[in-house]
């Protein structure tokens, strides 16, 4: 079989590692991809949202399968380009992908079908948010309505803050059209999982969870990033959270966008928040999270072809997937600067130093073969170090132990992933 994975991130590195390991799979193709991603698939030049460009290589090459990675190409409905040409595919619909793509669409469907979570308005003319802001508690949360990078949330503490954000998303536009509409939510507390499942249109089966740390710099200080370690399983997922989940939230997802008419095949990652009130969504994203595949997938027992395609045949409930019982953790090392401005085409060395080390994975995230043939840093995050343990504090030191084997100049990351476990 002959897979095609579309996407150039850490993430996709997972996901194609998982591949890697099905018997079922003679070669792997990624488009873009990155300097690690081409050790194990067969790198081709094209952009994540080039379809025709995209469809035409999976007809010429009779890919049997692609699987997308990325949130851009699935909101903007790469997913039905595919299936116009009959070509087998995983991930939702445009009319499905929505889900993440409008923050408005998802908060609507929430309400509709009572899912928790915050209370909220939304707005397409900032005269009204600011009357709105006016009689509002603070803190609140302002989040520009379409795809923003997962940047465009802003939680203000005042009154000041909150009108300043209001020009920020909807006047300066510095989200871009996306701030044309804008949800304004109730401010939450509480501590986040990221809970990531496959879903069939009907059936959902939930993987096992994880958490994320999404500031940059150590005690959750510092600007939000695309995240910048992970832990799975979270400690605080427990047996009564998940029961109330899969009461209130999961099935309930999957059932509310069928009655919509826009079923959902793919992934649906739940953005929860464990509040006092109980369990809350705080975003959907219609995707593996990042770095969240990278600590979920390298314990997944299942055959990932087997449970992606039963996704797109509608026969997911005759899958039992499971899990290994043990951690994993990610600690993404970063380029110096990131999320604002850093170097990048500096030389990494060490990566040999994974090679045959079972447990443990480097997974690229930003980089790039130089001119000359040698793997540099190519953005923000650059790689993802994964490492298994029997718990999640041995996965903690095996991780950060594994950090110091890959070295850069400008090589930054957070010390404290997985330090809330010590609280758990
Ligand atoms: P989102 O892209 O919606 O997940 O928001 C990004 C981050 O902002 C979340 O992971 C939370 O840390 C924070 N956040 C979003 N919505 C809320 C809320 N209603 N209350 C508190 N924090 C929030
Ligand atoms: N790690 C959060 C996300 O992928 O959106």
């Amino acid at each position: 079989m002959k897979v095609l994975v579309v996407g150039s991130g850490g993430r996709e590195h997972a996901i194609i590692a998982s591949v890697a390991k099905s018997s079922r799979v003679d070669k792997i193709y990624c488009a873009p991809g990155n300097a690690g991603i081409g050790q194990m698939a067969e790198c081709v030049p094209i952009g994540a949202m080039e379809f025709d460009r995209l469809v035409a290589f999976a007809r010429e090459q009779a890919i049997d399968f692609t699987i997308v990675g990325m949130d851009d190409p699935l909101v903007g409905g790469i997913v039905d380009a595919f299936e116009a040409e009959g070509l087998k595919v995983f991930g939702p619909r445009k009319n499905a992908a929505i889900l993440e793509g409008s923050k408005a669409f998802s908060k609507d469907l929430m309400k509709k079908y009572h899912i928790p979570t915050a209370g909220y308005e939304t707005f397409d003319d900032p005269k009204q948010a600011l009357a709105y802001l006016e009689t509002a508690k603070m803190p609140i949360v302002l989040k520009a309505d379409g795809l923003a990078l997962g940047k465009g949330v802003l939680i203000c503490n005042t009154l000041e803050e909150a009108k300043a954000g209001v020009k920020e998303i909807m006047e300066d536009k510095k989200f871009g059209e996306a701030g044309n509409h804008m949800v304004v939510e109730e401010f939450m507390t509480g501590r986040e999982v990221s809970v990531l499942s496959f879903v069939d249109g009907k059936t959902i089966q939930i993987m096992s969870s994880a958490q994320d740390h999404k500031r940059a710099q150590d005690g959750d200080q510092g600007l939000n990033t695309g995240g910048m370690g992970t832990f799975s399983p979270s400690p605080f997922y427990t047996k009564d959270v998940d029961e109330f989940c899969k009461k209130y939230i999961y099935q309930a997802t999957v059932d509310a966008m069928a009655a919509e008419g826009r079923p959902f095949v793919g992934v649906i990652f739940f953005g929860l928040m464990l509040t006092e009130e109980g369990p809350k969504v705080l975003e959907y994203n219609a995707r593996f999270g990042d770095p969240e595949a990278q600590v979920v997938l390298p314990r997944m027992k299942n055959d990932i072809i087997d449970v992606m395609e039963a996704c797109v045949e509608g026969r997911l409930d005759t899958i039992d997937l499971s899990f290994e019982d043990n951690a994993a953790v990610c600690v993404v090392l970063a380029s110096d600067g990131y999320p604002v401005a850093y170097e990048k085409g500096l030389p990494i060395s060490g990566l040999e130093n994974f090679n045959g080390k079972e447990g443990y994975y480097c997974f690229h995230a930003g980089t790039k073969l130089s001119d000359d043939g040698k793997i540099v840093t190519n953005g923000g995050r650059v790689l993802g170090i994964t490492a298994k343990g029997a718990d999640l504090k041995e996965a903690r030191a095996n991780a950060y132990q594994a950090t110091e084997w890959v070295e850069f100049a400008n090589k930054y990351m957070r010390h404290d992933i997985g330090k809330a476990i010590d609280e758990a």
